[in-house]
């Protein structure tokens, strides 16, 4: 097993569902030598810490500690997960309420002990609450970063690769604007192996199928919260791949939340990633339709923080 990299030090505030499947997805691929667990449920945060720590013997070397901010001092990423979660049928922004107060109480903290670090917000309506971070925070756009469409541009790739029977990793397609119902799937950019798919076999896909697939990836946190009540396993590794591009400053693109100048939100759109944060959103190639979707994304996110006072 390979030592983790010297000095890599994650934090996570919010040891729920999300936050602390992260931390354990973060430990088990070793992407930091210390893992710092906050919660207001503080003996929530222990348990978490002591239950991975046991799996030392099976692991890179990393301490998992349950903290309070102080902690996070030196911190590289502090991934924000605090809040509540979708009821059965809630809206992402239907959730707003609840959870920007959270932010207002998470954010100043975070900056206050770890001024350096990067914010890396996964809690629901992300792009809201990253802007709101954002906002909060006074640190540089880049620098506070939403999940964003990481997680929808996965599933979208998975189905696609499901219809035409190669693996998603094979399937370049994104998803961009509201991590939500308004999501945009960006047809026209989507390619295997260079070529953009048609609409025939073996790298085609019909009309149904394409809204089938959409459909699906739009909705698939409604069907998850349905079936189990909440969602955390791909978060947990759209997070954690995010963190390991940043840690590693990869420079890789990724559809995470950012600042969009143009409409003054922040939405899903390619990104590169790396040390600094995320730096974007990279020059999009859209169709009249994809642009328009956009657009009303952008727009139901803009009247959202209106309402909010952002
Ligand atoms: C989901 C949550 C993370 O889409 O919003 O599963």
């Amino acid at each position: 097993m390979t030592a983790n990299p010297p000095g890599h030090r994650l934090g996570v505030v919010g040891c729920g569902a999300v936050g602390s499947t992260f931390a354990y997805t973060a430990l088990i691929r070793g992407l930091a030598q210390e893992l710092v667990l906050i919660d207001t449920n503080r003996e929530k945060a222990l348990g978490d810490a002591l239950d991975m720590s046991h799996g030392a013997p099976f692991l890179p070397p990393c301490r998992v500690v349950a903290g309070d901010y102080p902690d996070l001092a030196g911190c590289q990423v502090v991934v924000i997960a605090a809040g509540v979660g979708q009821r059965p049928g809630e809206t992402r922004l239907q959730l707003l309420q609840r959870n920007a107060q959270v932010m207002a109480e998470v954010v100043p903290a975070i900056v206050r002990h770890a001024p350096d670090a990067i914010l890396l917000v996964a809690t629901n309506p992300v792009d809201i609450l990253a802007y709101q971070a954002h906002k909060i925070s006074g640190l540089p756009v880049e620098r506070v970063v939403g999940s964003g469409t990481l997680l929808d541009s996965a599933r979208f790739r998975y189905r696609i690769g499901q219809e035409l029977g190669i693996h998603p990793r094979s399937i370049h397609a994104y998803i961009i604007g509201e991590h939500g119902d308004s999501e945009v799937p960006v047809w026209s950019g989507a390619t295997v192996a260079g070529t953009r798919l048609g609409d025939r076999p073996p790298l085609g896909l019909s009309p149904e199928q394409r809204q089938a697939i959409f459909a699906e990836t739009r909705d698939a946190a409604y069907q998850i919260i349905a079936a189990k009540g909440a969602t955390y396993y791909a978060i947990a590794l759209a997070l954690a791949r995010i963190c390991e591009a940043i840690l590693g400053d990869e420079n890789s693109v990724l559809t995470v939340s950012t600042l969009v100048p143009q409409y003054g939100v922040y939405m899903g759109v390619p990104c590169v990633v790396g040390r600094h944060g995320a730096r974007g959103p990279l020059p999009l190639t859209l169709s009249p339709e994809e642009a328009q979707a956009l657009d009303r994304s952008a727009a139901i996110l803009r009247e959202t923080l209106q309402a909010l006072g952002l």
